[in-house]
């Protein structure tokens, strides 16, 4: 089977069966300025053209992370079918105008949060933070929030898909898929 419909097989078994309040939560991985992996938990925007789609502000870490190497990894953890998938692959920025959709999609606070303020900086005190969030929302009213430049997205164009399903054998099932040209070569791996 093409892995890309495996993955939405996977995704949507786990949807039916599980009642997450964030389904699409996963694990985005990236190699540190430093050299040290760094990871956190994103959500999946889609899949689209066989590239796993993420947003996010691009003088984050993981922005400046992604501009320095145009590699990433995602992981999911799918607890209700006890499934695990790796992916492996390589980044683009998505377009304007797919972060214009993606930001029109959030909701109002979330979009003034994004363009408020800058992810990652350091701030004095939670009450600072929460003042000026107040004043903020005042300020802008209920004027629309245009998609702020430095917020954005990216394309995640898998090399290799791993997927891994619990056995109670514990004979882990493990399938990898690996890019080769333009098929995708399959082999089973020990648990
Ligand atoms: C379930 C979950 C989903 C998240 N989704 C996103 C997301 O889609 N984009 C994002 O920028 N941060 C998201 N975050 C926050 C990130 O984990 C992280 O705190 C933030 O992106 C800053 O990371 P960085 O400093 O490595 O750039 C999410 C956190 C959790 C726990």
């Amino acid at each position: 089977m093409n892995p890309h419909l495996l993955f939405d097989q996977w995704f949507a078994e786990e949807k039916a069966l599980n009642n997450l309040k964030l389904p699409a939560a996963c694990c985005l991985s990236t190699i540190g300025l430093d050299g040290y992996p760094n990871a956190r938990f994103v959500s999946l925007k889609e899949v689209t053209d066989g590239s796993f789609i993420i947003t996010g502000p691009w003088g984050s870490r993981k922005g400046r992370e992604i501009e320095n190497s145009t590699t990433a990894a995602l992981s999911f953890w799918w607890t209700a079918t006890e499934r695990q998938v790796r992916i492996q692959g390589d980044v683009s920025k998505i377009s304007e105008s797919q972060a214009e959709l993606y930001f029109s999609q959030r909701n109002r606070d979330s979009q003034i949060v994004s363009t408020v303020f800058e992810q990652g900086k350091e701030v004095e005190s939670i009450a600072h933070l929460q003042e000026y969030f107040e004043e903020q929302k005042r300020t802008l009213g209920s004027e629309e929030i245009k998609h702020p430049e430095h917020w954005g997205g990216i394309n995640i164009k898998p090399i290799r898909i791993e997927f891994m399903e619990f056995k109670k054998s514990r004979l882990h099932e493990r399938k990898l898929y690996t890019q080769a040209g333009e098929k995708w070569e399959m082999t089973i791996l020990q648990p």
